[in-house]
């Protein structure tokens, strides 16, 4: 084993032994996240492993990272693997984030849908605390109205069990729906009262119109519905070239002819074999026309 450098040598001396890391125990850490997440920790991110970790082994009253990795590995349930990406991750989102996606959501694509006769599928991938979901969700109502909102299909999925346990109480600070209109804001939340003063949280015959599943994009999702359009935006920038361009082709798989992929506008898909149109930036779409009849499950 080759020694460790002494920058990182002397950097992880002055760490409490709770968040000291070997290099042989991110070597270990790096393998997980691949081979489980997709997760691509690139040398140099040592010192933000051992400070996210840290505070977990601490948290859990463990000795050091490697006791931390039994326990991992100990735990049958899955939930410390999750806990795991979730230290390894960011789950930053917010309401109406990129809104270019949601002005094309509206002008573009919601129209061609709209001329279809039944139901359609939204997939929201990655979809953290929520935000993403329901800002397609009110795009959709807005542009859509009652009844013909009843033909979305609004599925939201993520890899981690305490960003969906928040997505589904759908509960947010007020400062957070700052960029959504004020008529909004009334129509699709309930505002706190005492003690949840300064929150709010979507109506619940909003939410209820979210599916949210737990799925991680590294594990087969063939069996979801064809999807109209699919969201997974700042997701891919967490894995290497080879598994996003991986991904990228399962998406393409599992949209229906015509439909969309919206990512992130800085996950460029340049130079990948994915056979879809780009039509604008972080905006692409799979060549052929959309099914004239659809079942309605
Ligand atoms: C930065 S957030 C992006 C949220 C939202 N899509 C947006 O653009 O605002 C990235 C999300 O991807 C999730 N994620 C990371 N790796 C994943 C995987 N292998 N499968 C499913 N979700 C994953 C994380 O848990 C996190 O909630």
């Amino acid at each position: 084993m080759p020694p460790e450098s002494p920058t990182l040598a002397s950097f992880m001396a002055g760490l409490p032994a709770s968040a000291r890391l070997s290099r042989s125990a991110f070597e270990e850490i790096r393998t997980l996240a691949r081979q489980v997440f997709g997760l691509d920790l690139k040398q140099g991110k040592e010192s933000l492993v051992s400070a996210r970790l840290g505070k977990r082994v601490r948290d859990l009253g463990l000795q050091d990272i490697p006791a931390y990795l039994d326990y991992v590995r100990a735990d049958r349930s899955g939930a410390e693997l999750s806990a795991l990406i979730d230290a390894l991750t960011t789950n930053f989102t917010s309401f109406m984030r990129e809104a270019q996606h949601f002005t094309h959501l509206r002008e573009r694509i919601l129209p061609a849908l709209e001329a279809r006769p039944a139901a359609f599928t939204i997939w929201s991938a990655g979809c953290s605390t929520g935000e993403e979901p329901y800002s397609i969700l009110f795009q959709c109502a807005e542009a859509l109205g009652l009844p013909r909102l009843d033909s979305l299909r609004l599925l939201a999925t993520d890899i981690s069990t305490r960003v969906l346990a928040a997505a589904q109480s759908g509960v947010f600070t007020a400062e957070r729906l700052k960029d959504l209109p004020q008529a909004w804001h009334r129509r699709y939340f309930r505002r706190g009262e005492g003690a949840s003063a300064g929150m709010m949280r979507v109506r619940p015959e909003w939410r209820q119109r979210v599916s949210f599943a737990r799925l991680n994009l590294m594990q087969d999702f063939s069996r979801l519905p064809q999807c109209a359009v699919i969201f997974c935006r700042n997701v891919m920038i967490y894995f290497d070239r080879p598994t996003q361009e991986q991904l990228v082709r399962r998406f393409a798989a599992q949209l229906e002819p015509g439909g969309w992929l919206l990512v992130g506008h800085s996950e460029g898909l340049m130079g990948f074999q994915h056979g879809l149109d780009c039509i604008l930036p972080a905006i692409y779409r799979k060549p052929g026309r959309a099914p004239a009849k659809r079942s309605a499950s």
